[in-house]
């Protein structure tokens, strides 16, 4: 089908204008050409909802390579261009022996939309690798290079999500990787499956693992990965949960208390349930999947379903990690 837009939902949609660009000089005569047209830049489509046909020009990034910039003492840094699967670059690294991103493997999606999204898991966020963001802004074509700081990195969160949404297309991103070890095996059981001093690729196979008994493949079946983030609440309505309800499972972070929204998902019922071609996933109720022919419309509902009874029995709002389009 022609301008298909990739989506990891394999939802059927389509763009009025698709184009990709091999270069940073490519990307600008596009920006030239589509001045005044609205304009978005995507990655795998791994973190998207189209609620349709896109009247607009998607453009996506053709530029995989990545090159070594620099080294001192135990760092390294690696610059990798946007349209990188991140897998590929952190299977690169693994073998290469170098740390900080394994715990990322398997990751579905591209180097660019993974700094715009600060991707992370198993305790790890995209920003602790991250040194810079290169890009070109849509405005005028000029790049512009965002340090970590100004990129204002949190939860599945950036400043070009908020701020600055929409306005700069990030052609490469800057990472730093150690050359001993830094393993960061605190989260769940990664540690009973790697032991204390395991290489880059072990901990990545263990990941890999946990990842492939709780997570659908975007490859077998359509889906987004977590549909929803998980609401960190003032300790007061944590407490006023745990005392109605046995070993509720939290996280202390940021001054709150981080409560899974799959154990809140869970305790309403929604696990494996289903809303048209859309279903919450049986093994991680966090997530949304496309069982059969899943319609935007089926997703959005189930989403907003989900999201309403969370609400009415917990009092807390969940809100989607999905950038709806
Ligand atoms: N849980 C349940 N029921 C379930 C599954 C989980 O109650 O069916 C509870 C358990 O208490 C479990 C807790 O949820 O201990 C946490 O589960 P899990 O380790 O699977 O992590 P998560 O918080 O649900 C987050 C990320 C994932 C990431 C994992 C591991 C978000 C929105 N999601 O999920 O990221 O892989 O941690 O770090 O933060 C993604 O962003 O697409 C994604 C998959």
């Amino acid at each position: 089908m022609q301008n298909t837009i990739p989506n990891t939902f394999r939802m059927k949609v389509r763009a009025r204008v698709m184009e990709e660009y091999h270069s940073v000089e490519e990307l600008r005569m596009l920006l030239e050409k589509y001045r005044g047209e609205e304009i978005l830049a995507i990655g795998a489509g791994s973190n998207l909802l189209f609620r349709g046909d896109y009247d607009g020009v998607v453009l996506h990034s053709a530029m995989r390579r990545a090159r070594a910039l620099d080294e001192n003492g135990d760092e390294v840094l690696i610059e990798a261009e946007s349209g990188l699967v991140m897998d590929e670059l952190i299977a690169q690294l693994c073998d290469m022996g170098l740390w900080g991103l394994e715990n990322l493997s398997h990751i579905p999606g591209e180097v660019g939309a993974s700094a715009v999204q600060n991707v992370g898991a198993y305790g790890v966020e995209a920003k602790d690798a991250i040194v810079r963001v290169k890009t070109i802004a849509i405005a005028d074509g000029q790049e512009r290079v965002f340090e970590n700081a100004e990129c204002r990195y949190g939860y599945r969160d950036s400043i070009f999500k908020n701020e600055l949404k929409g306005q700069y297309i990030v052609t490469s991103v800057v990472y730093r990787l150690w050359k001993t070890p830094h393993p960061v095996l605190d989260y769940g059981h990664l540690r009973a499956a790697t032991g204390d001093t395991p290489t880059p690729n072990q901990v990545r196979e263990a990941v890999m693992q946990i990842r492939k008994q709780k997570l659908p493949e975007v490859s077998e079946i359509g889906s987004a990965g977590s549909f929803f983030k998980n609401p960190i609440v003032p300790r007061e309505v944590y407490e006023r949960i745990a005392a109605a309800y046995d070993k509720v499972p939290h996280f202390e972070q940021d001054g709150g208390v981080k409560i899974p929204a799959a154990w809140l998902i869970e305790q309403c019922g929604w696990k494996g349930k289903r809303l048209g071609g859309a279903q919450v996933y049986e093994k991680q109720p966090l997530v949304i999947v496309n069982a059969d022919q899943a319609t935007p419309e089926d997703v959005m509902t189930l989403a907003e379903q989900i999201c309403q009874s969370v609400r009415e029995k917990f009092g807390i709002s969940i809100s989607p990690e999905v950038n709806y389009i």
